[in-house]
């Protein structure tokens, strides 16, 4: 039986990606390593955490002796590395948390990879899960390749690039067997409410303003969230070793068109008259340093291992409002307590 090791397997999409392969692969004894911060929550997890192929393992990536512990006793033949701090605005308030977790966790889980499998490399693989914003801010109309030279540009996409760069120097310098894939902006069923579309739903919601960076000219390229844990899986068997590939939906969207579009679905899902969701739009300061447009080029992924996204981005935004209006308890939870200190921080002076 192979042991895979899922990192922040209790997140918002490696609690897709736990699932996936807990379901799909019995064959497989899943391993869930998550230190459970703000973002991390088992309840995303509540169908699949009595299958006998699932574990869950409660430890900080960037506790060493922790690391070198599970890796000696579970013997992992292989890694998918998704735990990270992920939001782009924490970084802005709190760029060392990024550095601990993204860069020293993340070499702290190479060590000891390096360590269990160095005797023999042969079917090991640590799978780096990475972000669109490593290649930076596009001001045309290209799009990122997987040739794109790094540019990072946030404190939170530097320590991703960070990560993604030791990763490889493992491949160089280790013989390390690596695969990196780098996505594009995920949304869907399960994602923490400090990011665009959970936040702007819950404020929509609450009849809460709708709090716009700038003037809302930024362009992001979305996916949902399943399509990525798909691409994930299809990396993670058919990709090839040592190579990258990118991971996106050809589906750019502005901030303000996508945020008129959710307005507009909310307004039919809640009962109220058109228009009425988009009277809570408020622009605000705009993020420091904030990227103007991603755009992924997915055809290395749609081409070589015959991945393609599954759903219309009409249906799939469809398909997470109705995820959120029928799981209210998950959302009430997860906006309790700290989160409302969090939300005053970050929105209040704006
Ligand atoms: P998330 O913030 O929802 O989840 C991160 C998970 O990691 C949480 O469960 C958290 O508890 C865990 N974690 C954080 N610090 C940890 C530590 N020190 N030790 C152990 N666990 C820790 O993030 P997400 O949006 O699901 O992103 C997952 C991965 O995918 C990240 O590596 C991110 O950079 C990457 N990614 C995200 C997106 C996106 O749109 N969300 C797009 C491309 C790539
Ligand atoms: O591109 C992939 C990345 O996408 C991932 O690596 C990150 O983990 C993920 O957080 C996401 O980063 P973004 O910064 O693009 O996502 P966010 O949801 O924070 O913001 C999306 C856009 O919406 C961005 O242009 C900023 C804007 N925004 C966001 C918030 C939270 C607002 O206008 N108002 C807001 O309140």
């Amino acid at each position: 039986m192979k042991k895979i090791l899922i990192t922040g397997g209790a997140g918002f999409i490696g609690s897709h990606v736990v699932r996936l392969f807990v379901n799909k692969y019995s064959d497989y004894q899943i391993f869930n390593l998550d230190k459970l911060t703000y973002a991390g929550n088992l309840a995303n997890l509540t169908d699949i955490e009595s299958q006998p192929n699932y574990t869950f393992l409660k430890g900080d990536i960037v506790d060493a002796a922790y690391i070198n512990g599970i890796f000696a006793e579970h013997q992992f033949d292989a890694v998918i590395h998704l735990a990270a701090e992920s939001h782009v605005d924490r970084s802005i308030t709190n760029p060392l948390d990024f550095v601990f977790t993204n860069v020293v966790g993340t070499v702290n889980l190479l060590n000891a990879a390096k360590e269990l499998w160095k005797a023999d490399f042969s079917d090991k693989l640590f799978y780096h899960v990475s972000t669109d914003e490593v290649y930076g801010s596009l001001h045309d109309d290209s799009f990122f390749l997987e040739t794109t030279p790094y540019d990072p540009q946030s404190p939170y996409s530097a320590s991703k690039a960070s990560s993604d760069h030791f990763v490889r120097a493992y491949r160089n310098t280790y013989k390390m067997p690596v695969v990196v894939s780098n996505c594009s902006n995920n949304y869907g069923p399960n994602q923490f409410p400090e990011k665009l579309l959970p936040l702007f739903y819950n404020n929509i919601k609450n009849n809460k303003p709708l709090p716009v960076y700038g003037k809302g000219e930024n362009v992001r390229d979305w996916l949902y969230v399943l399509d990525h844990a798909r691409a994930i899986d299809d990396v993670f068997h058919k990709g090839k070793e040592g190579e990258t590939y990118n991971i996106g939906g050809f589906n750019e969207w502005t901030n303000i068109d996508l945020i008129k579009l959710l307005c507009k679905v909310m307004d039919r899902k809640l009962g109220r008259a058109e228009g009425e969701s988009e009277k809570l739009i408020t622009y605000v300061t705009d993020r420091a340093g904030h990227d103007l447009r991603y755009a992924i080029d997915a055809n290395k992924i749609m081409t070589e291992l015959g991945w393609k996204p599954s759903l219309q981005f009409e249906e799939g935004l469809e398909k997470t409002i109705d995820w959120y209006l029928a799981n209210e308890t998950w959302i009430d939870n997860v906006t309790s307590g700290s989160y409302q200190k969090y939300y005053e921080n970050q929105y209040t002076a704006r």
